[in-house]
């Protein structure tokens, strides 16, 4: 009896082991990463100041409801609901997504203190997270590609319709769940047919239906395709995901900005230019932004992190009266602006 071969054992051709590339797509991918974020914290660096480290309390309060508990996302339900279901997948996900970079290079690895108990329930819970995720992505898909909500428009004069890249996006993260659901279902099959043994797997989930599905393929199609799946995986988790790489994927909207965000009052507004006092004004060359070194670094983050989601655009009464202002589209332009110009450094 022989159990299937993990991806840090298995060799192509019998030859070349697969854990070499196993090695090499999380390492590039991460290069990558770490090449894009140098790239765009430069502009950040040159910016203009802005402090926003006072008020820590408040500020963590707010990263805390409104990034982890996304409670500003219903506010549009469809949409908002299904980035929750997302996002919370995604959070639990992540710990898998981990792990398998691992397994590439060490069989059956399991992060400690997942081993016992909490392994058992954390596996429950994800492998419902990667349902339920992949669920939304097909709803999110169809709203975004066949529904086409009026808000997600590109005006003309403001260039291209983003549709497609929406919908590569939600494929791209469809992918990853499709792919770590076959990953352990095909070994769970492989391991049913060689013992006859049924692994408890959260019931109606994908690695479940997969399992159930592949029970009676060959003990060479499992192999083949718990291999594939793996480094399909992780082709889509090194390159697309962890390095949010390219300019089609860079809307890394992951929104760290929250934690940074306007804690103003009326007792304690947002000065016209830091360090200048009301009556230094006059005697300013310029004041408000004139080249991009004038945008606060803040500014510059809250372009990076924009989805294109056309909310604030909606919500805007000069936008609705027919004003040519999109803040959504200011926004959008001056990301692109800071793209063009990294580009050209
Ligand atoms: C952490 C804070 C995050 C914030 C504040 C945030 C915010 C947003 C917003 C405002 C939208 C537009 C929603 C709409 O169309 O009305 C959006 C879209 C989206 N977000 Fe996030 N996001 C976050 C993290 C994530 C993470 C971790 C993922 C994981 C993959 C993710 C995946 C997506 C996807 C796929 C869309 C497009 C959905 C669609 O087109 O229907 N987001 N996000
Ligand atoms: S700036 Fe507008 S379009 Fe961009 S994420 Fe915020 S609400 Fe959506």
């Amino acid at each position: 009896m022989t159990s299937i071969i993990g991806p840090a054992s298995y060799q192509f051709f019998g030859i070349f082991p697969a854990a070499i590339l196993s090695f090499i797509l999380p390492v590039v991918g991460i290069g990558l990463f770490a090449y894009i974020m140098a790239r765009r914290l430069a502009p950040l660096v040159r910016a203009a100041p802005d402090y926003r480290m006072d008020r820590i309390g408040q500020r963590i309060i707010r990263l805390i409801t409104i990034w982890l508990g996304q409670i500003r996302q219903p506010r549009y339900m469809l949409a908002g609901v299904l980035h929750i279901v997302i996002f919370a997948g995604f959070l639990i996900l992540s710990i898998r997504s981990t792990s398998l970079v691992i397994i590439g290079l060490s069989d059956g690895f399991v992060l400690p203190g997942f081993g016992g108990w909490l392994g058992d329930v954390y596996n429950f819970l994800k492998d419902y997270a990667a349902t339920f995720v992949l669920i939304a992505c097909i709803v999110a898909g169809i709203r975004r590609g066949i529904f086409k909500p009026a808000r997600y428009a590109v005006p003309e004069k403001y260039g291209k319709d983003h549709t497609a890249e929406a919908v590569f996006v939600l494929g791209i993260i469809g992918t990853l769940m499709i792919s770590e659901s076959l990953f352990e279902a095909s070994e769970l099959a492989f391991a049913y047919q060689q013992t006859g043994e049924w692994h408890f797997v959260a019931p109606l989930s994908l690695v479940w239906l997969f399992t159930h599905m592949l029970t009676g393929a060959s003990l060479n199609f499992l192999q083949g395709l718990h291999i594939f799946s793996y480094f399909l995986h992780d082709l889509t988790f090194s390159f697309p995901v962890l390095s949010a790489s390219g300019q089609t994927l860079s809307r890394d909207h992951t929104d760290l900005p929250v934690m940074f965000s306007c804690v103003w009052t009326k007792e304690k507004s947002k000065p016209v230019e830091y360090r200048v006092s009301d009556e230094q004004l006059d005697d300013l060359e310029s004041f408000g932004v004139k080249k991009l070194e004038d945008f606060t670094w803040k500014h510059m983050l809250d372009f990076y992190s924009c989805a294109d989601c056309g909310r604030c655009s909606d919500q805007c009464p000069a936008n609705a009266v027919g004003r040519p202002l999109s803040p959504r589209f200011i926004t959008i332009k001056a990301r692109d602006l800071i793209f063009k110009i990294i580009r050209c450094r």
